[in-house]
């Protein structure tokens, strides 16, 4: 029989619709010490979270509005409000940023990959919680203006906008994978 925890995993859903309330107080608290249980190489504790809520959402949007126009001056206004309404679309955001380092023996992307799997500890405490999140990137986690905004440091990298909030409306259907396209014994 399949243990509660691998069913429970079995079942986690990007949810794209969010709503209030996030997480707050020692259950959010709960929610990142999952992600900080990343498995991680040499303890370099390669990452970092920022929490965006309430009122930082709406800079956070005028944030990626003007570092969008910076980058590219010829964008419509339309385009500018749309970057603008971005981070609207959920009570809270995390971002999710790698801070990797030149070491002699644990390459970067062992560092990066890390971080990732601490990113899927959180979206997988999340929904344990009774909440639901999306990880979303885009052009934006890659724009030199958000970096500086979001107060990054020479070799910091925004690896995901996590957004984060309360399931609204039905799931989508869980796909499903067939282990045989992915799994091959080796001998
Ligand atoms: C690094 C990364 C960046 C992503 N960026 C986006 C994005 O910008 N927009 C988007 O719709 N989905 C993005 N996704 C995919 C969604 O988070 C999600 O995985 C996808 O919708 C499939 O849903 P599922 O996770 O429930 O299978 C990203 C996933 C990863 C791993």
């Amino acid at each position: 029989m399949t243990h509660p925890v691998t069913a429970f995993m079995l079942e986690r859903n990007s949810m794209p619709a969010l709503s209030a309330p996030a997480p707050t107080g020692a259950v959010l608290g709960s929610i990142f010490q999952a992600a900080l249980r990343a498995p991680d190489h040499g303890k370099l504790r390669p990452w970092r979270y920022l929490t965006v809520n309430g009122e930082a959402l709406y800079k956070l949007g005028n944030l990626f509005a003007e570092s969008s126009r910076a980058d590219d001056p010829t964008i419509s206004v339309e385009q500018e409000n749309k970057f603008r309404k971005m981070p609207l679309r959920a009570p809270m955001i995390v971002v999710a940023i790698a801070k990797t380092q030149a070491h002699h023996k644990i390459p970067e992307i062992e560092q990066l990959i890390s971080l990732g799997a601490g990113v899927g500890y959180l979206l997988l405490a999340l929904q344990a919680e009774g909440f639901g999140g999306m990880w979303r990137t885009g052009p934006l986690a890659y724009n030199k203006g958000v970096h500086k905004g979001l107060g990054l440091v020479e070799g910091e990298r925004i690896v995901g906008f996590l957004y984060i909030g309360t399931p609204e409306g039905k799931a989508k259907a869980i796909p499903q994978n067939n282990t045989d396209d992915f799994i091959t014994p080796w001998a």
